[in-house]
């Protein structure tokens, strides 16, 4: 690493150092009666494309910004001006600038920030104690000026950084300048895979310092569960009392004094309301009480083993970056809550404080990570890498003590962890050695090191099944500070686009072997960037250099905050109930950590070809975490026979909770009673060759093809065998074990683009018989097909054999065939957009994604059919379906099938990149599927489990085909 030699006014920007004139961290709160003034809001702007383009002069008082331009702080500036200001752009890894530490390139956007802001009248006169100014988060390095003053500088974007400035204010026009290099020595140490995006994006707020104000305090509030216990004790850089009226407690400032308190849980989050009382402030403060420890090589609290059922948050709005107002933090944290999630790992920065006042209050173990990712260091084996040298430690302790010390009050925050994907080194361990010395209350985490030298927990990301399963045997060998630990996956289930398959596999695991604690999908929210012609840009969209598409949009909600069926599936998996049927009983078990069930109200139904004929309560006794009863469920109601019969069985809230109201459904199953009989058709009906055409019952085909033409009125375009699907992102990654990536080994095989060469047309006494080969150019595998055509009369039967030919060495995208409905104006009639089936629902679900689909009736618009991810795929298939009807047409399927429906073609669906690709035709295009190979997560992790293969081999289906009468 060599320094420049030759001093200069902007040497900070590259320097190692974490700043300078910063007041030191400390906990950051809202005071009662100290008054507070922010600086939100238009402040005045110029963007200059180098750090040293312009002199300091701005800042001085009386300057004059003609012609400047305007942003709003807290934001972006790349995310306002409409382009004048430069773009987004997004790496995963790769650093976007050469690696080259500590120096960063010479073009280094540079946004000059200027406010000029009067003390409102009741402002304490300025002789009354102190001010500090509050930086919240700037991206990537500052330097402040108050009054003409340089305050300092400082780096760590997602840190809060004050200023001492009460000497400095003057009654009015208090000219505040700030200026935002994009690129400093910092931005090594902030590679995490997300959006680069400079700005002041969280607030800035004036605070008044009354005389005798508290300056930090530390709220210690352990439980024992032994005794019911809390012991509360307060340490005060300024002495003064702790109130807790509903305890009875008044004491003094570094004084214990012990309750019988309700503990505080992420399933109970009991808080209770406190004052600190310094001679100058009053503080409202939020106690919970709860003891974390690391006992018996479990991860308990309150003397419990907890699991974790988390994800990985990063903080995301589409038009504003990361710039997040309280409203979006809360409903992350209800939408959270009502889909189970009961724990957030903030990756990979400390957030937006408000959002932990939200965690400790819902109730959501937080492990809180430190704004750390070197990740682009591992393009060189990790030479040069800060966290190994100790010219960055003092940075990296900065960065750890500014975490700790802000965050430490909160009762949600069980680990602590050093940051993401940096490494090894001697400033990790500097790092955990800080935080175990200050707080022993907590634990800490890291991934990045498999030898766990500074951890409380073996931490890792994407590890497969079979992996995590000899983990929970503890099989895994390791050195003998990991065995002793327990184990999480801070990051697995990778939710980029289709999927993540196979996590109902994990948490089977999880839930099975004590020494596994749970883990955390990645992740929350897509990173999509409202874009004028695009819907939502990704990575590329922009015209970066160095990009990593649509990696940046792998979140279980979309950018606007709609759950996508991976959260749904989520919700489903880590459900805190679980129900078993047989026999006429319900085996209910409780899957709480600490909660009993009494919270939860029950209901049966009972279900008769899909439609509810009788539904009850169902008492459930309040068991307790871990408990199962066996209930017995009534007597089922008659019904025809022939029919197909199921329970519903439903655990909704009792009552409104802080999160969600009364008859919210918490967890459900269902289990079959009594098998339906399924379709039959006798063939009677013979197939007639007329002069173009061939008819068999309601039907009439192409005479030269056999391809079906018209069943009834409704017009057809031939079913015949399809086995593409356009490639999930999952698809298109490579299995980390096996290195193979399925949608590579498709596309080179040609499975997207196979011939259907035909053999035969049969007319055979009772059916039409097709007979085709359909195989890809340029190989010899090649699937031999027959369609054999039957009717009744008034019903028409296809049976659809499959013989694979040739060597097969893949398994296939999907199983079945593709029909079109055509010419069928939905603006004339609209009905052909609804369609009602009998299966699972409400939403899609593939092999290794199906645990929350549910059978029952369902009916949509085919628009509602589409999920809507930012890079079109695969999408909208319902599971399990006994019959369907759409377009004037009903089919039913023998055996159970699979269907999609879309005014776009797979084709179409394959090329497009963005969903504004998607342009409905006039034909309605329907999948109908035997089977399809399962999604797995190999767009970051292991592939789809070999349970969940659809491999070539002789297949038979079929469907029967009426017209929807009326
Ligand atoms: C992990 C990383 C995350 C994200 C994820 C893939 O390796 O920690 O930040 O990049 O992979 O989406």
């Amino acid at each position: 690493m060599s320094f420049r030699t030759t001093p200069s006014a902007f040497d900070y920007v590259e320097d190692v150092s974490p700043g300078s004139g910063a007041l030191p961290p400390r906990a950051w709160y809202a005071s009662s009666d100290a008054k507070t003034l922010s600086l939100d809001g238009t402040w005045r702007f110029r963007l200059s494309a180098t750090a040293d383009a312009e002199d300091e002069s701005f800042a001085e008082e009386g300057y004059d910004p003609a012609g400047w331009a305007e942003v709003t702080v807290p934001g972006h500036w790349v995310l306002q001006g409409e382009g004048a200001f430069g773009l987004p752009i997004y790496t995963n890894h790769l650093y976007p600038f050469p690696v080259d530490p500590p120096h960063v390139p010479t073009e280094n956007p540079t946004g000059d920030h200027l406010r000029v802001f009067d003390l409102p009248e009741d402002w304490p006169a300025l002789s009354e104690g102190g001010a500090v100014i509050r930086f919240d988060g700037v991206e990537s390095c500052a330097r402040v000026w108050l009054n003409g003053t340089d305050l300092g500088d400082f780096k760590g974007s997602r840190l809060a950084h004050e200023f001492a400035v009460g000497h400095l204010l003057k009654p009015k026009g208090n000219v505040l300048a700030v200026r935002v290099h994009q690129w400093s020595a910092g931005s090594y140490l902030e590679d995490q895979d997300q959006w680069w995006l400079p700005g002041i994006f969280r607030e800035v707020t004036l605070l008044h310092r009354p005389a005798g104000s508290a300056l930090d305090f530390f709220v210690h509030a352990s439980y024992d569960h032994l005794t019911g216990e809390g012991t509360l004790r307060v340490d005060s850089d300024v002495d003064g009392r702790v109130l807790v009226p509903a305890l009875d407690i008044d004491v003094a400032t570094g004084e214990s004094v012990t309750a019988l308190v309700a503990p505080w849980s992420a399933e109970s989050p009991r808080l209770y309301d406190g004052e600190l009382v310094t001679e100058g402030e009053r503080i409202p403060l939020r106690i919970g009480f709860r003891t974390v420890a690391l006992e018996d090589g479990l991860i308990k609290v309150n003397g419990k083993a907890i699991l974790f059922k988390g994800v990985n948050r990063h903080e995301w709005h589409p038009e504003k970056g990361r710039t997040l107002d309280l409203a979006t933090m809360r409903e992350d944290v209800l939408l959270m809550k009502r889909h189970n999630i009961n724990a957030v790992r903030t990756s990979h920065y400390p957030p937006h404080p408000a959002f932990l006042d939200l965690c400790d209050e819902y109730g959501l173990w937080v492990v809180d990570e430190c704004d750390l990712e070197t990740h682009g260091f591992t393009e060189q084996e990790w030479r040069d890498n800060p966290v190994d040298d100790d010219r960055w430690t003092p940075a990296l302790l900065d960065r750890a003590a500014r975490m700790v010390e802000r965050d430490k009050n909160h009762p949600s925050i069980v680990f602590w962890s050093l940051g993401n994907e940096a490494g090894t080194g001697r400033g990790l361990t500097a790092m955990a050695e800080w935080i175990h010395g200050r707080d022993a209350s907590r634990l800490v985490h890291y991934e990045g090191d498999w030898n766990c030298r500074d951890t409380d927990v073996y931490s890792r990301m994407y590890a497969d099944h079979a992996e995590v399963e000899q983990i929970g045997k503890e099989l895994d060998g390791g050195t003998l500070g990991r065995r002793k630990l327990p184990f999480i996956q801070c990051e697995y289930g990778h939710a980029m686009g289709n999927g993540p398959g196979g996590i109902a596999d994990y948490q089977e695991l999880f839930e099975k072997y004590e020494r596994l604690q749970g883990g955390f999908i990645w992740e929350w929210i897509d990173h999509g960037v409202t874009h004028p012609e695009l819907g939502y840009a990704y990575g590329g969209d922009f015209g970066e250099e160095l990009h990593d598409g649509n990696f940046v949009c792998d979140g279980l909600i979309f950018p606007d905050r709609t759950p996508s069926p991976g959260l749904v599936e989520y919700k489903k998996v880590i459900e805190p109930v679980s129900f078993e049927g047989s026999d006429g009983t319900v085996r209910v078990t409780n899957k709480y950590d600490f909660a009993d069930l009494s919270a939860l109200a029950f209901e049966w139904s009972y279900q008769v070809d899909g439609e509810t004929v009788e539904a009850g309560t169902l008492s459930v006794p309040a068991l307790a975490p871990g408990e199962s009863a066996d209930l017995k469920l009534p007597e089922p109601p008659a019904h025809v026979d022939g029919s197909e019969t199921r329970w519903t069985v439903r655990a909704l809230l009792a009552a409104d909770t802080a999160w969600a109201p009364k008859d919210h459904v918490v967890a459900w199953g269902q289990f079959p009673a009594v098998a339906g009989v399924r379709p039959s058709l006798v063939p009677s009906a013979s197939p007639v060759r007329e002069e173009r055409l061939i008819t068999l019952g309601p039907a009439t085909f192409d005479g030269r093809t056999g391809a079906l033409r018209t069943v009834g009125g409704v017009a057809v375009e031939n079913p015949r065998l399809d086995v593409w699907r356009a490639t999930t992102d999952n698809d298109d990654g490579t299995e980390w074990k096996s290195g193979l990536r399925y949608s590579t080994l498709w596309r080179t095989l040609g499975l997207h683009r196979m011939r259907h060469r035909l053999v035969g047309v049969e007319l055979e006494s009772q059916a039409l018989v097709v007979r085709t080969r359909v195989a890809p150019a340029a190989r010899e595998v090649g699937l031999a097909t027959e369609y054999r055509w039957t009717s009744d009369g008034s019903r028409l039967k296809l049976t659809v054999s499959v013989t694979p030919e040739g060597q097969w060495t893949v398994p296939l995208p999907r199983l079945g065939v593709r029909l079109g409905l055509s010419a069928v104006d939905s603006s004339v009639d609209s009905s052909v957009d609804e369609v009602t089936w009998f299966g699972g629902g409400p939403g899609e679900a593939y092999p290794d994604t199906r645990a929350a689909s549910e059978v029952g009736r369902w009916s949509a618009t085919v628009e509602e059919l589409q999920t809507p991810y930012l890079r079109p795929q695969e999408n909208g298939a319902r599971a399990d379906v006994r019959w369907l009807e759409l377009g004037g047409l009903r089919i039913e399927g023998d055996p159970e099938f699979s269907f999609a429906a879309r005014r776009w073609t797979t084709e179409q669906l394959d090329a497009a990149t963005h969903l504004t690709d998607l342009v409905a035709g006039e034909t309605l295009w329907v999948n109908l599927d035997h089977r399809h190979h399962g999604i797995g997560t190999a767009s970051c992790g292991p592939g789809v489990l070999p349970q969940y293969h659809l491999l070539a081999e002789p297949a038979e289906f079929s469907f029967v085909f009426s017209e929807v009468s009326g």
